[in-house]
């Protein structure tokens, strides 16, 4: 990599978070929900962020797929091509914290590691991960995008859950916990934002 000698950061003139927010009427905050393809991340990131914008709020959402078609299009799913992927959406979802967003983001992430570097990034007060638990067997039999059927066949490698660990959190984690083979895409949406609307507005 090239020194960063000549790289001159420009924050001191820049307005602060604080004006963006205050002008925003919230408080930015970074939602993380990760879990296995298929657990229903996407959905509750999805129907979370209609019910905040419902409300007024200022809301950016970053999605796996998406992202992966443009931002980081040269990426693949190597062990450390999904560490630099969260490394770069931990970077972005910074850049709209500090405009004051709330920010949802919707990616497998599927190590502890990778988990901590977000929240480092990011700030832990201003950071909440949230897991979509469901079985593999549960997303397998689910299997929206048909990627769980081409990975058994072996037509898709490194694939989550199969030949690709996911840690599910550590016990120690303070990571919010939502079950979606429990209970229905209505029910957990109504619950997160429950739990999400004291964080955004406090102070505002
Ligand atoms: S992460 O592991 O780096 O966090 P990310 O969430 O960005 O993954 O991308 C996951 C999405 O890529 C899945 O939802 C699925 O649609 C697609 N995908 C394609 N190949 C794979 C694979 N080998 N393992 C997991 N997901 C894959």
């Amino acid at each position: 990599m090239e020194s960063n000698e000549n790289i001159h950061t420009e924050f001191a003139r820049m307005l602060g978070r604080d004006a963006k927010e205050a002008q925003l009427g919230q408080k930015g905050h970074v939602f993380w929900f990760y879990g296995l393809s298929g657990s229903g991340k996407s959905t509750l990131a999805n129907g979370i962020e209609r019910s905040l914008v419902d409300q007024g709020r200022f809301v950016k959402l970053l999605d796996g797929d998406n992202i992966r078609s443009a931002l980081n299009q040269d990426l693949g799913f190597s062990d450390l091509d999904r560490a630099e992927n969260i490394r770069r959406i931990s970077e972005v979802s910074r850049l709209f914290l500090d405009a004051g967003y709330i920010v949802l983001t919707s990616f497998i992430c599927p190590k502890q590691a990778y988990r901590n570097q977000a929240k480092a990034i990011i700030g832990a007060d201003d950071f909440t991960a949230i897991y979509a638990q469901a079985s593999f067997e549960a997303c397998a039999k689910r299997d929206v995008k048909g990627l769980y059927q081409k990975a058994n066949s072996g037509t898709v490698k490194n694939f989550t859950g199969l030949d690709s660990s996911f840690e599910p959190p550590e016990a120690t984690a303070q990571d919010w916990i939502i079950n979606t083979e429990l209970s229905s895409e209505a029910e957990s949406v109504d619950s997160l934002v429950t739990k999400i609307l004291p964080i955004v507005c406090n102070n505002h």
